[in-house]
């Protein structure tokens, strides 16, 4: 079997500008057909930068971005500045991007690429509010027929939430969206909170990367220097939890984490805990499991495949 054929979507965010690091280096498994951006940490006009930003320090010419929904399905946009910095990829120097950015908007893109596409032939890989996805899904839902899987960061279960005592920031950002995906029918795997806290970028994981000297390395190392700064001080850890990561980590070592299959739905109602997650992991609702929620990582070996694939930028 060849490469998995990916579409990234993200809103960088250093997290999510890691992943897309992690994902360009690893060809031999990965064929990322194009990364498409959403309005989340930072708006649209920034992501859609920052995605170009990475792909110029990754000294990749041949990657394609595209920018798709500068809002939420419904609700208003929140961002994370306070979060991410201003920027959304603080940490690094942002000027202008090498890098241009493809004129058909996002959601085109993915609809006509999964069109062309042989059934079950594709993988989503969101790492942003879901709105971007649920578009396509809505545009045109025979799209789903062509998605292989979608392996998406979002929701929290044991961990609460980050953006709100129940919500975690992906989901709670577009719930709406976030909905039609977990009801999309295709397999869904699902890195929330619980997964995700527990990969934390400590000082020393850290310092392995910044030693490896290369653009992205240290591109990663500044990045994770500002992210750290606010988690730390959030959550009283040594370091700040690295989740967009999880999703790609995953598809090139699955064994390193845990998940169970398990019915997850999206609270859209109410005003306190609009945007949870209701994981049925126990399986007490006898609803149909829509998704696998991962919930265990080895920390150490992410670490491992991060340094050895950052590392690769060397030569
Ligand atoms: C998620 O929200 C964003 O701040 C990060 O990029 C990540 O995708 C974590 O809740
Ligand atoms: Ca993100």
């Amino acid at each position: 079997m060849g490469a998995e054929k990916i579409i990234i979507d993200c809103d960088p965010g250093q997290d999510d500008a890691i992943n897309l690091l992690l994902a360009m280096s690893s060809p031999a498994e990965l064929e990322i057909l194009g990364i498409t951006t959403v309005a989340g940490n930072v708006p649209l006009e920034f992501t859609q930068r920052n995605a170009r930003l990475i792909c110029d320090v990754a000294d990749r010419g041949d990657m394609r971005v595209y920018a798709g929904c500068p809002r939420p399905m419904v609700r208003p946009l929140l961002t994370a500045e306070k979060v991410h910095g201003g920027t959304g990829i603080d940490g690094i120097e942002v000027g202008t991007p090498k890098q241009p950015l493809q004129q058909r908007h996002a959601v085109d893109f993915i609809v006509d690429t999964l069109l062309a596409a042989d059934d079950a032939s594709i993988t989503l890989v969101p790492t942003g509010p879901l709105t971007n996805i649920a578009m396509a899904i809505v545009k045109d839902p025979s799209i789903l027929a062509k998605v292989r899987r979608i392996v998406l960061m979002g929701g929290a279960m044991r961990e609460g939430g980050n953006f709100s005592p129940s919500a975690e920031f992906n989901i709670l950002v577009d719930p709406h969206a976030a909905q039609v995906v977990f009801e999309c029918g295709r397999p869904l795997v699902v890195m929330g909170l619980d997964v995700t806290h527990q990969v934390i970028a400590t000082r020393e994981r850290v310092a392995r990367i910044a030693a490896l000297a290369n653009p992205a390395a240290l591109a990663t190392a500044g990045m994770l220097g500002f992210f750290n700064r606010h988690d730390s001080k959030k959550y009283g850890y040594e370091g700040a939890p690295l989740h967009d990561p999880c999703t790609v980590a995953w598809l090139l070592c699955p064994e390193l984490f845990d998940g169970h299959d398990c019915n997850v739905v999206v609270e859209t109602a109410s005003p306190l805990t609009m945007g949870h997650t209701a994981v049925d992991f126990w399986g007490v609702t006898g609803r149909r499991p829509n998704a696998t929620w991962v919930h265990a990582v080895d920390a150490d070996g992410f670490y491992d495949l991060l340094v050895e694939r950052i590392g690769r930028y060397s030569t």
